[in-house]
């Protein structure tokens, strides 16, 4: 009997070298194991359904070895010094972290621009945020942002964007909590082909499918993805300008960093 179609992981893309090696850094990052491991497990899942595919990383996944948060605060802290010095210097008092989650890239930011009034906000709260950062707010799932008692020189939404329901919105309530001239960072996936809109939808249903606990991250709905392109045209339409845009090396997703700035007068 014939094995159903496969639409998580559709074959035609398996023709493709480059799907194949994201694909294989992805499970290697994802489930901690060696790049070889990985290299085996995209091999043989080339002739089992979805839900076998799915089932075998299940199994998988606890058995990872799991990173423990302060080396993922050195990491991002590492990887954002890097990113900053691409992006330039910017002058900065008071930030917002939009879709903070954990808090680890809101420290990672704040210390390499040297901001000292830092404020943090997210639909859901995560364990240890508070002690990170001090300053955190719940922000209503419809895209409204909190409001705090001093206008923002920064905000930032790393990889919460796509989550958004409404990313206009977000974008929208960003720049009425600007500062004039402050900045907007954002960072991104750029969806450049159908496989690499594949692989994306991968990394988010893997998560979403594995870690149940943790729905709001990632996926209790289609995520949106779109263009590096699409991405800008959409800041410059809500009153950005460009300032700078960056792809983010370490990413096997295309993800790229965004920096815009507010209009003094939109
Ligand atoms: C992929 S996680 C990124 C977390 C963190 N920025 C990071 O890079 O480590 C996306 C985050 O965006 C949050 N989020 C989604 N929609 C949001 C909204 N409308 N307002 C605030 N946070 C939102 C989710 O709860 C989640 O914590």
């Amino acid at each position: 009997m014939a094995k159903p179609e496969r639409t998580l992981f559709p074959r035609e893309f398996f023709k493709e070298i480059d799907f194949r090696f994201r694909l294989r850094i992805l499970f290697s990052r994802f489930l901690n194991e060696s790049p070889r491991k990985s290299k085996r497990r995209v091999f043989e899942l080339y002739h089992l359904t979805d839900d076998e595919i799915i089932a075998q990383l299940k199994e998988a996944y606890p058995q990872r070895q799991e990173e423990s948060t302060d080396n993922r605060l050195k990491t991002s802290k590492g990887r954002f010094k890097k990113i900053a010095v691409k992006l330039g210097p910017i002058a900065a008092d008071t930030y917002l972290d939009v879709g903070a989650g954990d808090g680890i890239f809101t420290l990672a930011v704040a210390q390499a621009w040297y901001i000292d009034h830092v404020f943090a906000c997210d639909t859901t709260m995560y364990g240890g945020i508070e002690t990170r950062i001090g300053r955190f707010y719940l922000s209503t799932p419809n895209d409204l942002l909190p409001h705090l008692p001093v206008p923002m020189d920064l905000i930032s939404m790393i990889q919460v964007l796509h989550h958004a329901r409404d990313p206009v919105a977000l974008i929208q309530a960003a720049h009425q909590m600007l500062n004039p001239g402050g900045h907007l960072l954002i960072k991104e996936h750029d969806v450049s082909s159908p496989s690499m809109h594949q692989l994306i939808t991968i990394e988010h249903a893997l998560y979403h499918l594995i870690k149940e606990d943790d729905l709001d991250w990632h996926c209790d709905r289609p995520i949106e993805i779109k263009s590096q392109d699409e991405w800008q045209r959409l800041m410059e339409a809500n009153g950005f300008t460009t300032v700078t845009l960056h792809k983010d090396d370490f990413e096997i997703t295309n993800s790229f960093w965004g920096l815009f700035r507010k209009e003094s007068c939109k």
